[in-house]
């Protein structure tokens, strides 16, 4: 197991790079974008393949480094579906599940520092991000905080964890690095009240300045969505209603880019393929699946995914790898059922 703290003295920021092994795919959560030539060196280092980028929630504190990494590496960038960044590649809910190979996390919405934290939960540790702090816990009065949800985040949710999980935050000011819910329970001053009324009390008592960066960090992380417009200059792109009525005629292949559990969550396009998107490389080279399925058949390629960043990546390296008729669905399955576009369960 590859598991790496690494910090932003500048934000106080933790970032967490995890991998299963030397080699093999790489999942990072709440990068920051003045450190991203470092996280890039690091993965180069240990020989990895960055597969997901992921922020606990939208950061007023520092901008993220979801939407460089995205077009440097071509990783997925994952947020919790409350959030009210622009477009991310995949939106995650409390109970799915954030993979790569051999790294499972459990998704576990707890709002009350933003409306859109959550925790991600990895066998003995959990990512708390800024709902949980070592003996503090988020601040509560912007961005939609509410410290009565909080205070159900914590007490329902994150101390419910064995004593022993480990509790990994998304910042520290202090110097610490690590704690446990035992040691939060026991020793977090914010956490030793007798009621929701009296945690509600201490949050509105704190009065703390807004972040510096506040201002411009926030509007920078709601725009994070990858730029489509320059895919559907190009002709490589159809809105969900042109896509519609291609449905079913002989001379179109629909391949669907999302994973399996989003396929279950949200059905799928009649008649389309499944090629999940950390294979696409393999599969749009000379000798891949796809790239063959188009030479043999003359069939037009057209991707999808669930927001339409995936599948704007994935026309992207078709096109290099000479697939010239590739396109994809502008806005993923999300335009897709705005247009009524038809569904089948999974
Ligand atoms: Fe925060």
């Amino acid at each position: 197991m590859i598991f790496r703290q690494l910090f932003d003295s500048v934000s106080g920021t933790y970032t967490y790079l995890l991998a299963s092994r030397r080699g093999g795919e790489a999942l990072i959560i709440d990068p920051v974008l003045e450190k991203v030539d470092r996280y890039i060196q690091l993965i180069n280092e240990l020989d990895l393949k960055l597969i997901k980028a992921v922020d606990t929630h939208l950061h007023a504190d520092h901008i993220t480094g979801l939407g460089a990494l995205r077009d440097r590496t071509h990783c997925v960038t994952v947020m919790g579906e409350n959030s009210k960044v622009d477009v991310v590649s995949m939106r995650l809910a409390e109970g799915d599940k954030l993979t790569i190979e051999g790294v499972v996390l459990d998704v576990l919405y707890t709002p009350g520092h933003t409306d859109d934290s959550y925790s991600f939960l990895m066998r003995d540790r959990v990512f708390t991000g800024d709902t949980l702090l070592i003996r503090g816990t988020g601040r509560t009065d912007f961005q939609n905080g509410d410290a009565r949800a909080q205070f159900d985040s914590i007490f329902n949710k994150l101390l419910r964890l064995p004593d022993e999980t480990m509790v990994f935050p998304a910042h520290d000011y202090k110097g610490e690095t690590v704690s446990t819910i035992a040691e939060e329970k026991a020793f977090n001053p914010r956490l030793q009240v007798k009621s929701v009324d009296e945690y509600v009390e201490l949050m509105g008592k704190l009065n703390l300045p807004n972040p510096k960066m506040m201002d411009v960090a926030v509007p920078a992380n709601m725009r994070v969505g990858l730029a489509q417009e320059d895919i559907a200059k190009r002709g490589w792109a159809m809105s969900a209603s042109e896509a519609r009525e291609l449905i079913g005629r002989p001379d179109v292949t629909l391949i669907d880019l999302r994973e399996r559990t989003e396929r279950e969550k949200h059905g799928v396009i009649p008649g389309s393929l499944h090629a999940p998107y950390p294979d696409l490389a393999a599969n749009v080279r000379p000798g891949g699946m796809l790239h063959e399925l188009a030479a043999a058949t003359g069939r037009r390629m057209i991707f999808y995914c669930a927001f339409g960043e995936r599948s704007a990546m994935a026309v992207r390296a078709a096109q290099d790898a000479g697939l010239t008729s590739a396109c994809h669905i502008q806005g993923g399955i999300d335009a897709w059922k705005k247009a009524n576009g038809p569904l089948l369960p999974q």
